[in-house]
C-alpha cells in the first residue's frame, strides 16, 4: 500500500476558524507539518501535489449513514466497501454508520455483526448503536460499548411502530444512562404512532401510490417527536442530537431550546436541503418511490428555513442518510406506499450539492462549510481534532477542492450501487479534485484508488466537551431538602 510522504504545495487551508495559504506535509498517514515547516521538513524526491488555485480541505465526516443495512425485509444496494468507494469519490472518508439491534437482541452481538461487515470498508468509520428495547443487559451493554469499544453515541428510532421504535420508557431510560456514560444520545423525530395511523387513513382514502407517504408523516409528526425528545433531555440534563431535521417544526423547536440554553444539535441532509415533496408526484413508481425516506421531503418553505438554520448556527452538521435500495427493493411497495423500503442515496453528492448551493450562492463561507461537513461532526461526537481539521498531528484526510471544477450529477458516471440518483442531472460547480485518506491518495481526477478493508474502525472516547459542563450545571442545580 503506497503510504509515501506527500507534500501538496500552493493551496489554500480552510479549517471551520480560517484560511490560510500553505504547504501541508502528510506522513505515515498524519500531517506531518504545515506552513515553511512543510517545505524544510519533506524528503528529497518526494511525492509532490500541485494545489494551486484550490483550496484543501478537512476529509468530509458523513454522521449518518446505512450501509449493508437489513431493513423493511430486505437489505440495502451498497455494502460498507462500494459505499465508502462511493464516499471517498466525493471527498467524504470518514462515516458513522449504525448498529441497529432487533428488539430484544443483545447490543453486544448486534455490534459484533456489523463490526464484521464493516471490515471491508475502504474510509474510515465508526458506529452509532441503536437501543431498540430496553432491559438490564442493554443497561449493562451501553456501559460496555462505551468502556470497552469506543461508542460515544447512542441511537432512538420515535418512528418504526412494530419494528425498532422506542417508547418513551425506552428514551428515559437510554438517555439516563447515555448520561451516565458521558455518551450523546441521538434520535431519529417521527411520533411513530402518529405515523401508523395515518398510513392506513391514507390508504383508506384509496392513496396507496408513493404520493400517500409524505401524506402520513407530515412536518408536526416529526415536530412532535422532536419537541418530545428535547423535552425529556432537558429534565434529565443530557445533550442531545437530532439527526435528519427535515422541516420548520423541527428546526423550530431545536431553535427554541438553544435559546434556553439547552444543548442541542441538529443535523441536516443534503437531499432535505434541495428536493421538495413534489417528486412523490412523478406519474413513474419507480422514480417516485425512490425518493421515499422518512422523514419525507418537504414543501420548498421548509428548504429555505434549513438553510438559514446552518447559516445561523442552530443547525450543525450536514449528513446523507445514505441507505440505497434500487427499483426492485422498491417495487416490494406496488401496492402501499407503507411497504416501500424508506431510504435514499447521497454520500457521493453530499460535499459539493452543499457546496454548490452553500458557498456558491454566498449562504455559507468555505470555513461555514467546513464546519458543518466535517468539524462540527468531530467535535460533538469527540473525534476532533483527530479529524475535521487541518493541524499537525491529525489523521492525513484532506480533500483538494477545486472551486471551478464542474460536473453533472449522474446514475450513469456515480460509483454508488444504487441504480437511482436522487440529484441526477443537476450541474455543480465545485468538486473534489483529490481525496487523501490516511495520507493515500484515494482519488485523483476521476480515478478512484479505494481499496477494501483499509479504512479502519476508529474508536470514539466518551464525555465530550458537553459533558462536563452538564455535570457542573446538575451539580450547581441540585436541589436540598429542607433541614428541619
Ligand atoms: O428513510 C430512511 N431514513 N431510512 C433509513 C433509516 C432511517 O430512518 O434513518
Ligand atoms: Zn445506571
Ligand atoms: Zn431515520
Ligand atoms: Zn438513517
Amino acid at each position: 500500500m503506497n503510504n509515501k510522504p506527500l507534500l501538496i504545495r500552493g493551496g489554500t487551508v480552510v479549517n471551520a476558524d480560517r484560511e490560510f495559504a500553505a504547504d501541508v506535509l502528510c506522513v505515515a498517514g498524519k500531517i506531518a507539518a504545515i506552513g515553511a515547516r512543510a517545505l524544510s521538513e519533506a524528503p528529497a524526491g518526494c511525492q509532490t501535489l500541485d494545489a494551486s488555485g484550490q483550496y484543501l480541505l478537512p476529509g468530509g465526516i458523513d454522521p449518518h449513514t446505512h450501509m449493508q443495512l437489513p431493513f423493511m425485509g430486505t437489505v440495502t444496494m451498497d455494502d460498507f466497501f462500494t459505499g465508502t468507494a462511493a464516499s471517498l469519490a466525493g471527498g467524504t472518508t470518514s462515516i458513522i454508520d449504525f448498529v441497529i439491534p432487533d428488539p430484544q437482541q443483545p447490543l453486544m452481538e448486534a455490534y459484533r455483526t456489523w463490526r464484521g461487515w464493516a471490515e471491508k470498508s475502504a474510509a474510515d468509520y465508526g458506529f452509532h448503536v441503536a437501543v431498540t428495547w430496553w432491559g438490564e443487559s442493554v443497561h449493562a451493554d451501553m456501559g460496555r460499548l462505551v468502556q470497552e469499544e469506543g461508542i460515544n453515541s447512542f441511537k432512538h428510532f420515535m418512528a418504526y411502530k412494530n419494528a425498532i421504535m422506542c417508547d418513551d420508557e425506552t428514551l428515559v431510560n437510554s438517555f439516563r444512562r447515555a448520561l451516565e456514560l458521558g455518551a450523546m444520545p441521538t434520535v431519529h423525530a417521527e411520533n411513530g404512532e402518529l405515523v401508523y395511523l395515518l398510513q392506513q387513513e391514507v390508504a383508506r382514502m384509496g392513496i396507496t401510490g408513493p404520493e400517500g407517504h409524505p401524506l402520513s408523516r407530515p412536518p408536526m409528526v416529526e415536530g412532535e417527536a422532536a419537541n418530545r425528545a428535547i423535552a425529556i433531555a432537558d429534565v434529565l440534563g443530557v445533550p442531545i442530537y437530532i439527526v435528519h431535521v427535515s422541516c420548520i417544526e423541527s428546526a423550530e423547536a431545536i431553535a427554541r431550546a438553544r435559546a434556553r440554553g439547552q444543548r442541542v444539535y441538529g443535523e441536516v441532509l443534503a437531499g432535505h436541503l434541495l428536493i421538495d415533496d413534489s417528486v412523490y408526484r412523478h406519474p413513474d413508481f419507480a422514480t417516485a418511490a425512490a425518493h421515499v425516506m422518512s422523514p419525507p421531503f418537504r414543501p420548498k418553505v421548509h428548504q429555505d428555513f434549513l438553510w438559514r438554520g446552518l447559516q445561523s448556527g442552530q443547525l450543525h452538521t450536514t449528513a446523507t442518510d445514505h441507505c440505497t435500495f434500487c427499483a426492485r427493493q422498491k417495487a416490494a411497495g406496488l401496492g402501499s406506499f407503507a411497504k416501500i423500503p424508506n431510504g435514499c442515496g447521497g454520500i457521493e453528492e453530499r460535499m459539493a450539492v452543499i457546496w454548490d448551493a452553500g458557498v456558491n450562492s454566498g449562504r455559507l463561507t468555505p470555513s461555514e462549510f467546513v464546519a458543518i461537513t466535517s468539524s462540527n461532526t468531530a467535535r460533538l461526537f469527540n473525534l476532533y481534532p483527530q479529524k475535521g481539521c487541518i493541524a499537525e498531528g491529525a489523521d492525513a484526510d484532506l480533500v483538494l477542492w477545486d472551486p471551478q471544477g464542474t460536473k453533472t450529477i449522474s446514475v450513469k458516471t456515480q460509483h454508488s450501487k444504487g441504480d437511482f440518483n436522487i440529484f441526477e442531472g443537476r450541474t455543480v460547480r465545485g468538486i473534489p479534485s483529490h481525496t487523501l485518506s490516511q495520507g493515500r491518495l484515494v482519488y485523483a481526477n476521476g480515478e478512484l484508488r479505494a481499496t477494501p478493508g483499509v479504512g479502519r474502525y476508529i474508536k470514539r472516547q466518551p464525555f465530550g466537551p458537553d459533558f462536563a459542563a452538564a455535570k457542573t450545571r446538575a451539580q450547581d442545580l441540585a436541589p436540598a431538602a429542607v433541614a428541619r
